[in-house]
């Protein structure tokens, strides 16, 4: 479906979403997902906007920041601003992350992660979460808003490939969730959590894949279409009185 930037913006009740990490992935498949459904949806990644994304002609929806980078983020959220104007926010995704690795692509270990590697991870993982959301808490009270922070199913496990810098940062961005909802209730902005187990991006080694796949009692991972799906129903009004929860979309890996 091809619809215009110019039509959806003249639209009254133009309904738009925010979201990081949308160059591939999960954050790929949720901004086609929005898109398709008649959303203008704005994204923030380290690339350029990927040409298989379906506003690619429209590049000043997507925004090209380092989310490890304070300035590079305090830069965008300035134009981002600006690029509102004052609009109201229907949905902000907090779903980029980093989930380093050793060379090999095995587990980087308690001993082995360093603080300053720690500190990027937390930029990255939480920090940027917080920031961004602070910037746009007006425009979310605006359109009485939902947040999504994307978690992990390492949050509350030991994972078998996230090393504990990652799994921390998820547990933290899981707290804040529940934070977050009980102090933006009051503005009508709901905030909730998804936490995945494994599904198949480019976060998954065929290593991993092949090992993990055993432990799912679905005997499959899930695919990023599947957790957009799941994204874009907690967006709508069918949610409207879910808040401060995680979902987990693991095909029953923790039961
Ligand atoms: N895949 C899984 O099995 C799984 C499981 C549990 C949780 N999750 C969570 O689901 C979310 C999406 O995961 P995914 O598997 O789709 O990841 P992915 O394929 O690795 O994509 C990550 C996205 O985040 C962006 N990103 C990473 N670092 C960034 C930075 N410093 N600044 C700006 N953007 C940055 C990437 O874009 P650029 O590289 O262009 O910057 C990319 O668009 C993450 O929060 C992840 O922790 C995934």
């Amino acid at each position: 479906m091809i619809i215009n930037i110019k039509d959806k913006i003249m639209k009254d009740k133009e309904k738009i979403i925010i979201l990081t990490g949308g160059s591939r992935g999960i954050g790929h498949a949720t901004s086609k997902k929005f898109w398709d459904d008649g959303w203008t949806v704005i994204t923030f990644s380290r690339s350029e906007v990927a040409p298989q994304c379906p506003w690619s002609n429209n590049k000043q929806l997507h925004f090209q920041v380092d989310l490890e980078n304070q300035i590079s983020l305090d830069k965008t959220l300035a134009d981002l601003e600006k690029f509102l104007r004052g609009r109201p926010v229907k949905a902000l995704i907090n779903n980029a992350a980093i989930s380093p690795k050793k060379p090999n692509n095995s587990r980087l270990g308690f001993t082995d992660t360093d603080l300053s590697l720690w500190r990027q991870v937390f930029n990255v993982n939480f920090f940027a979460p917080i920031k961004i959301s602070q910037s746009i808490i007006k425009n979310l009270k605006l359109a009485k808003g939902v947040i999504i922070n994307v978690t992990s199913i390492a949050s509350d496990n030991v994972h078998q490939f996230a090393g504990p810098a990652y799994a921390t940062s998820k547990a933290a961005l899981k707290s804040l969730t529940r934070e977050m909802a009980s102090d933006l209730a009051h503005e009508g902005i709901r905030v909730n959590a998804i936490a995945p187990g494994e599904i198949e991006t480019s976060m998954v080694t065929p290593k991993s894949k092949k090992m993990l796949t055993e432990k799912i009692p679905m005997k499959r991972f899930g695919t990023p279409e599947e957790v957009a799906g799941v994204i874009h129903s907690m967006c709508s009004d069918t949610f409207s009185y879910v808040n401060g929860t995680e979902i987990q979309i693991n095909g029953g890996q923790t039961v």
